[in-house]
């Protein structure tokens, strides 16, 4: 593969600038996903829009062509850059539609309780878990959460994420809420990726408030949202919805409250257990519906009559010991199904090739299906889908050339690294040697 290369420079907060055009092509499989608007449902989840020896033209940060290497030849024989991808799968840039990546100290330790069997309600009732991450969150300072942020953002690049959506969760203060919420964003510039921030301030019920829970949801509502929102420091607004958490009717308080203020709502439902967080998502209209590794059939059947897109972390699944869900049965019941990795501090995750992998042998998915849910239907997930998630004309080119025989692999190997070559927003973002 050749890339002529195109010297950029930028200083620190600025997006480097893409070369002004961009040429790749002859990608043995150049997975388009394009298709329809909406999210992909039923057998729309299976259709990949594969152009066999496959070219992509960009100018400055867009797509402008996509077709046969022959066909955009035709049409766009020069560039300032030009990528030869013979031999490779081409594909939109992963988009990860549910991390936590911003927080301070790491709970390895935990791994040890989990081998013990310690369940993750118990690791919390140690004083573990999300009460662990707070702590230390509290005490660190914004640049610094800023810089840590951003190491992890650029670990899921090398994994092939192009976009990501990001929570907050781990401050449950106002002020240390919005120190990651600016983080965030901090983090997101630094590292060259899009960042799609949720506000989470609804993650756990901090000691502080544990005698009086109904003071902790005036405070989410109130002076926690006005700054999220003065600010303009999330796009979403999510609660965690399990026992020992936030029950449906607080966190329908919170979700409707948001969204009246133009914050749309996300939950965290049926994680632990079955504590109807996929009916009120569906009631309250939220964009996702993520976990679901207990989901009942009335829930399931709410979303898919609201649309109500399903999120799976099957990393989650993995790391906390918990059954997967069941994605076979989402499809089935025409529910969009996307997958995300869950990157936080019990789930160490950056890349969105081992739940790929982890849906197709857990999930119940097709290595086609894990594809779509990856790309086009995370896109939906996070509210981006004009900008991002296949590779159509107009859209962003966020581009991944990997080293696979096809694009079956993906759902094949576990734990490697694919990933040759990014390409974020019209530029050659990285160049590794695959790991595969
Ligand atoms: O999505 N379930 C709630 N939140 C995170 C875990 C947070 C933590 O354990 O630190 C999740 O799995
Ligand atoms: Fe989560």
């Amino acid at each position: 593969m050749t890339v002529r290369a195109h010297k950029v420079r930028a200083t620190r907060g600025e997006r480097p600038s893409a070369p002004a055009s961009f040429l790749l092509l002859h990608a043995s499989e150049l997975l388009t996903l394009r298709g329809m608007p909406g999210p992909r449902t039923r057998e729309a989840a299976s259709e990949l829009g594969l152009i066999e020896d496959g070219a992509v033209y960009v100018e400055g940060d867009r797509i402008v062509d996509v077709g046969t290497t022959s066909e955009v030849l035709s049409r766009h024989p020069r560039a300032t850059v030009q990528l030869d991808a013979t031999g490779r799968v081409v594909m939109p840039g992963f988009v990860d539609p549910h991390t936590h990546p911003v927080f301070a100290g790491s709970r390895e330790h935990e791994v040890e309780w989990k081998s013990q069997g310690l369940s993750y309600s118990e690791i919390a009732a140690r004083g573990g878990g999300i009460m662990h991450t707070v702590r230390a969150t509290r005490e660190a300072a914004e640049a610094e959460l800023a810089r840590n942020g951003a190491d992890r953002l650029r670990a899921m690049t090398a994994f092939g994420t192009t976009t990501v959506e990001a929570k907050s969760g781990y401050g449950l203060s106002t002020v240390d809420e919005v120190k990651i919420l600016r983080a965030i964003a901090d983090s997101g510039r630094i590292a060259g990726l899009d960042v799609v921030p949720t506000f989470l301030g609804a993650h756990a019920i901090p000691p502080e408030f544990e005698a009086r829970p109904e003071a902790y949801l005036d405070l989410v509502v109130g002076d926690m949202l006005d700054a999220v929102l003065s600010d303009r420091l999330a796009s979403f607004c999510d609660v965690f919805v399990d026992v020992g958490y936030f029950s449906v009717d607080q966190a329908r308080g919170i979700l409707m409250n948001a969204w009246n203020r133009g914050l749309r709502p996300k939950v965290h439902a049926d994680e632990l257990s079955e504590a109807g967080g996929a009916a009120l998502a569906a009631n309250v209209h939220a964009v996702s519906a993520d976990h679901l590794n207990h989901v009942s059939p009335e829930g399931v059947e709410a979303m898919s009559r609201e649309g109500v897109l399903a999120v799976l972390l099957p990393a989650t699944s993995l790391a906390s010991h918990l059954p997967f869900a069941d994605g076979r049965r989402l499809i089935a019941a025409g529910v969009p199904v996307a997958i995300g990795t869950d990157f936080n501090p019990n789930t160490w995750c950056e890349s969105m090739q081992l739940p790929i992998a982890l849906a197709c042998h857990h999930n119940g998915l097709t290595p086609a299906e894990a594809i779509t849910a990856a790309t086009i239907n995370a896109a939906h997930a996070i509210g981006r889908p004009t900008d991002v998630g296949s590779v159509e004309s107009g859209k962003l080119a966020d581009l991944l050339v990997l080293d696979l025989p096809s694009w079956r692999h993906l759902g094949y190997r576990l734990g490697g690294n694919a990933v040759e070559t990014v390409v974020k927003r019209g530029r050659v973002l990285l160049r590794r040697k695959p790991t595969k």
